[in-house]
């Protein structure tokens, strides 16, 4: 694997220990320094460049862990599912009237077990665990995954005077690190569906992509063997997988769909294996 990070910088003295244990885990250099309060973006790109030749750090500061791109843009993303976004998709994102809902075949007073084996940056999975599903999480990219339990670590502590969020948290855990490890586990015989959400295959440009999006890109690039991970998902007893994908780009596998939902610029593929039935 590439390695495109290669320090972790602290600004915070209060998550130092924290940082230091992170810095460990990714086996990367760890260095603390002051930031400026004055500092622009470009400032403090060039002020790292006696630090770092990379393009990109992981930065700890006063809000958690972040990826900080410094070039060609200076911009940094982290995981925070209290975000305005992330509540506004809670609160008005349609429910189990969304297509993520439908595309996981979501019925009232059912909450299925799904198991998203490309988690990411832990979107598609909150708003699963949001809408009453229980997920579990897979992650191999070692920098993304560390952001999503750094995600988990500032949310279950926010959700101590929160029930909403501390029962949406108790129904997400992050599992394993590869999926395909995670489908030959125990934890398999109570998954009712397995998502999958691969990086998509043509990236778009860059000024056209989110910048978490772009972060992903950057971190992860393309998931080339996205076929092999739908095959061995299709060839568990799983009734029902879902795949997400550009909505004009061919299915992954060439096993046939079994029927497609599409949106705006996403669609989902569903597989329905021995006897699901369609919603
Ligand atoms: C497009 S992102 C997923 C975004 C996610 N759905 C979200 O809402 O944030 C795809 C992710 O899947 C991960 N991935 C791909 N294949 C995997 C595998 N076999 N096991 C675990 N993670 C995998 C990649 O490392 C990448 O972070």
């Amino acid at each position: 694997m590439k390695r495109p990070i290669d320090t972790l910088i602290c600004v915070n003295k209060a998550n130092k220990d924290l940082a230091e244990a992170y810095a460990k885990i990714l086996n990367i250099t760890f260095c603390e320094t002051e930031l400026g309060d004055e500092l622009s973006n470009k400032a403090f790109a060039k002020s790292l460049s006696n630090i770092t030749s990379k393009d990109c750090i992981m930065l700890m500061d006063e809000a958690g862990l972040h990826l900080q791109m410094l070039h060609p843009s200076v911009f940094k993303i982290q995981v925070n599912f209290l975000s305005s976004q992330m509540e506004y998709r809670r609160i008005k994102g349609g429910g189990r009237n969304q297509l993520i809902a439908k595309a996981v075949g979501l019925k009232s007073n059912v909450s299925p077990v799904v198991l998203d084996g490309t988690a990411g940056l832990g979107k598609d999975a909150f708003v699963l665990a949001s809408l009453g599903c229980h997920v579990y999480m897979a992650e191999r990219n070692p920098w993304v995954r560390l952001l999503l339990e750094d995600g988990l670590r500032r949310a279950s502590i926010i959700a101590e005077n929160n029930p909403d969020l501390k029962s949406i948290l108790e129904r997400l855990k992050l599992l394993g690190s590869d999926a395909i490890e995670l489908f030959k586990s125990q934890h398999m015989e109570s998954v009712g569906i397995i998502y999958l959400d691969p990086m998509f295959p043509h990236p778009e440009k860059r000024a056209l992509v989110k910048k978490d999006m772009q972060m992903l890109q950057f971190l992860v690039g393309e998931d080339e063997d996205a076929e092999d991970l739908l095959n061995s998902a299709l060839s568990t007893k799983v009734e029902r997988i879902v795949v997400k994908r550009p909505r004009t780009d061919q299915a992954i596998a060439s096993k046939q769909v079994s029927y497609v939902l599409e949106g705006k610029r996403n669609r989902y593929d569903i597989y329905l294996q021995s006897g699901e039935s369609r919603i």
